[in-house]
């Protein structure tokens, strides 16, 4: 029999010949040759589709400017990892990462954007150090885990209220038509709750400085930035790696307590230091300026919105559909971040398991608190990866029927 060999693909150096039994990496003149077998062709070509929570997927090129960076940064001939952050090859980077959080937030110079180490859990008490007065109170909507988390670190900083909350039934929903005290020092929310698969899908216009946990869907869709005070994220679901946390504020809510502040928990030291007030988190910051940039060059967050829309259509449509599973929470609270939903039988889930092992879909392992399984579609994810889980889920409806 006459073995076909033909080229597949002829990009960043890399020639693959497909379909012959041998199994060779070689170069030439600067190439990678890879000659594989068409048995190999599946686990060489198809990449894992990705659908953890977070730290989440980022996008291919991100990841391959990324690692370019780690040996020569910017033509220096350096890794980017061993120099100094004061560099002007490097200022330039922070400088970018923050003016592009300003560009697709579309806020002018009275918001200010710096980086932070302590994840968005540092956030939980800066927030309220930051702008809690002595004697007065914050308003916070608990609506999870990371809520209440917040809810805990205000509650040791100053007086907290809790004015609204789902956890009577487990989260399963974003409370609404509660009322936003107007003499609070401040309101605070979460967007998307990551752990349950809730997603607030209009924002309040709020009397009073509304301060919010974007950690789980920044820039997955247009907000009006302006409504808000004070924004904040840590960087590994959307828009970077785990280990910076991206702090957005407009200057006039700060300066109102009189405590006496400790300089690295005090936000104007940041802004003053222009994120650099201490030694940044260099790479994470790096990463997330390009996956910001890679947001900013293919359509911006309307772009973005639009086919995050469609991933959740799509999944939510056959959650819907499908005999087998189940969805956990509020249909019109539903988040196009985290999509939660349980097998309609205990003894589907192991064999859901394995089936989706076969598809190689990784990631989607249900939070302890909820069970079953949460499907992550960050900005970074393809739409023909929910599609391949979509594949997944009918093909096991089949062998149930
Ligand atoms: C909505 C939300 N807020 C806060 C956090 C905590 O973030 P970090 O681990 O960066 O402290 C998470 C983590 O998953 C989250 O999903």
């Amino acid at each position: 029999m006459k073995r076909k060999n033909y080229i597949y693909s002829l990009n960043e150096k890399r020639i693959i010949i497909l379909n012959v039994k041998l199994k060779i990496k070689t170069t030439l003149n600067g190439f990678t040759i890879y000659i594989i077998s068409n048995f190999t062709k599946k686990s060489f070509m198809s990449k894992v589709h990705n659908f953890s929570a977070g730290p989440g997927i980022l996008p291919q090129e991100v990841l391959k400017q990324a690692s370019d960076a780690c040996i020569n940064f910017d033509n220096m001939d350096l890794s980017l990892l061993e120099i100094s952050h004061r560099s002007k090859n490097y200022v330039k980077v922070m400088d970018e990462a923050r003016q592009l959080v300003k560009d697709l937030f579309e806020v002018g110079d009275e918001y200010e954007v710096f980086y932070l180490g302590g994840g968005a859990s540092t956030q939980f008490a800066m927030v309220p150090y930051n702008l809690l007065t002595e004697n007065g109170y914050a308003a916070y909507v608990n609506t999870g885990v990371w809520a209440s988390k917040a809810i805990k670190e205000a509650k040791i900083v100053g007086n907290t209220k809790v004015i609204a909350s789902s956890e009577d039934n487990k989260f399963s929903y974003v409370p609404k038509g509660y009322e936003i005290p107007t003499d609070a020092d401040y309101f605070h929310i979460t967007s998307n709750n990551t752990i349950y698969g809730t997603q607030m899908k209009s924002f309040p216009k709020s009397p009073i400085p509304m301060v919010c946990d974007m950690s789980s869907d920044l820039f997955s869709r247009k907000v009006n930035a302006n409504d808000f005070a004070l924004i904040y994220a840590g960087a590994q679901k959307n828009i970077g790696p785990a280990g910076s946390t991206m702090v957005m504020v407009r200057k006039d809510v700060l300066g109102k307590t009189t405590r006496k502040m400790l300089s690295m928990m005090d936000y104007n030291v940041h802004i003053k230091g222009e994120s650099m007030y201490n030694t940044p988190p260099v790479f994470p910051v790096y990463v997330t300026m390009l996956t910001l940039r890679w947001l900013k060059e293919n359509g911006g967050v309307e772009w973005i919105e639009k086919v995050n829309q469609q991933k959740a259509d799509l999944l939510y449509n056959e959650m819907d559909r499908n005999a087998c599973f189940a969805g956990t929470v509020a249909v019109e609270d539903r988040s196009n971040m985290n999509a939660c939903f349980l097998p309609t039988q205990p003894e589907y889930e192991a064999e859901f398991d394995a089936l989706a092992k076969k598809y190689r879909i990784d990631g989607i392992k249900g939070h302890r608190d909820v069970g079953g399984y949460r499907a992550s579609m960050y900005n970074a994810l393809p739409i023909e990866s929910v599609q391949v889980l979509v594949d997944a889920m009918k093909e096991f409806e089949k062998t149930k029927g």
